[in-house]
């Protein structure tokens, strides 16, 4: 009863806050995936306007050219101003769509021969220079929407704790194994934890290849060496972070760096699941961002849900993050040793869904010592379906999950 009374505080008191702070913060915009984007601007005043129009935009690293001579770099979009001179516009725009980029064009009046160019060329969008300031950001956006489509990149599943030690782990590497386990498809996890990572030896993994080391490589890191440099478990492949990165080499991470890996990783496998058990930082932060779904562990305690309801609203309010990527999961869940249920915390931590992860010590150390997944060790057969609840919510129908069918030989001998 006192629980209960506890929560409704936690709920008023936050809800306050939450709205003052609502007035004061900007959201900036993210892109779903790193857009190396070409501005091509022949006016210093507009170049700058337009600059400081864009380097809010998270996912989006920007090269400024007054006008094009060689395309020698990867672009995916590029932003072409018009002020004037209508030949060289027409000439860059040629460059340009030569190079296979999608092109967006800023500018007023634009000359019926220029017009014409624009639709032979199969220009994206016009967005006119007295509108910009409202209407480029979201232009690109829609552009980049387009492209993610086409590139067919795997969604990015985040698991993630308010309170450290809530199990975030023992659940990425749990689900992460179901999955395996049930389907065909390559999938790929990324162990986050800057300090010491856990996962590798829960897959019972002994990884040579890390997140840091990509990192160094990422120029020159294609699809073939991206697969073949993790550690790997049958169809289910680890990256992770070199223990104490945050006082070595990670220390200050480049963002633009990170997010060209993961849209590497990610147009290379299924499904990419990210232990970010370490809570929000400078690596998890752009992980989150391009997240299709959150779950955030929590305990069945006072502290616990306090900690993932501040947790979801710099979520939301920072970050910008939808709630409907939100879950929760009730870890160590057990009626018997408190009266707090899910439907209390979801109402307290304003999450519409969540899943519950039944209490279990004997099979958490089993999984987290042996390295072995919960479908190996049979008599679990509770936490098995718990799992598996919580692997169909998040496959995103990219990956086939498939009723796990015994062979003929196992089911002669037992064995599993
Ligand atoms: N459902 C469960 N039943 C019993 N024990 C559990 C359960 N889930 C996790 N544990 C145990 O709780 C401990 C902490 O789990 P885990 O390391 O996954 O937490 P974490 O949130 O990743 O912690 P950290 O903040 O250190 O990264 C482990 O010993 C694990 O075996
Ligand atoms: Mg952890």
């Amino acid at each position: 009863m006192e629980d209960k009374i506890e929560l409704n505080s936690i709920k008023s008191y936050s809800n306050v806050h939450s709205n003052n702070e609502n007035k004061n913060e900007r959201r900036s915009m993210s892109l779903p995936f790193l857009i190396k984007l070409l501005l091509v601007c022949d006016d210093p005043q507009v170049e700058s306007a337009t600059q400081e129009l864009l380097l809010p935009v998270k996912n989006l690293d920007l090269i400024i050219e007054k006008k094009v001579t060689f395309i020698t770099e990867d672009f995916q979009v590029a932003v072409v101003v018009y002020t004037g001179d209508e030949l060289q516009t027409i000439s860059n725009l040629e460059k340009i769509s030569n190079a296979g980029i999608n092109i967006l064009i800023v500018g007023d009046n634009l000359p019926q021969k220029l017009l014409r160019k624009s639709i032979q060329l199969s220009i994206k969008d016009i967005v006119p220079l007295s509108t910009a300031e409202v209407e480029l950001v979201p232009a690109i956006s829609e552009v980049a929407s387009q492209l993610k489509t086409e590139v067919n990149l795997a969604p990015v599943v985040s698991i993630i704790n308010g309170k450290g030690g809530s199990g975030a782990s023992f659940i990425a590497s749990s689900v992460g194994q179901i999955i395996s386990n049930h389907s065909k498809d390559e999938l790929v996890m990324i162990d986050a934890d800057l300090q010491h990572g856990t996962l590798a030896d829960s897959l019972n993994l002994q990884p040579d290849y890390y997140l840091d080391d990509a990192l160094a490589d990422i120029k020159e890191l294609d699809a073939t060496a991206i697969q073949s440099m993790m550690s790997k478990k049958e169809n289910l492949s680890l990256l992770p972070v070199k223990a104490y990165s945050q006082i070595n080499r990670l220390a200050h991470i480049d963002q633009n760096k990170i997010s060209q890996l993961f849209s590497k990783v990610r147009a290379n496998f299924k499904l990419l699941i990210a232990d970010l058990s370490r809570g929000i930082d400078s690596l998890s932060i752009p992980i989150l961002e391009s997240s299709e779904h959150i779950m955030v562990v929590v305990q069945q305690n006072i502290s616990s849900i306090r900690e993932a309801k501040a947790l979801v609203e710099q979520l939301h309010n920072i970050m910008g993050i939808a709630p409907e990527k939100i879950s929760i999961i009730v870890n160590r869940y057990s009626t018997k040793f408190s009266t707090i249920t899910p439907d209390d915390i979801k109402n307290t931590v304003g999450v519409e869904s969540v899943f519950t992860i039944s209490n279990d010590y004997q099979l958490a150390s089993a999984c987290t010592d042996l390295g072995k997944s919960i479908d190996e060790l049979s008599e679990f057969k509770q936490l098995e379906k718990e799992f598996l609840i919580i692997a169909q919510q998040i496959n995103a129908s990219n990956i086939d999950i498939l009723p796990k069918t015994k062979s003929l030989w196992s089911r002669l001998t037992g064995k599993s």
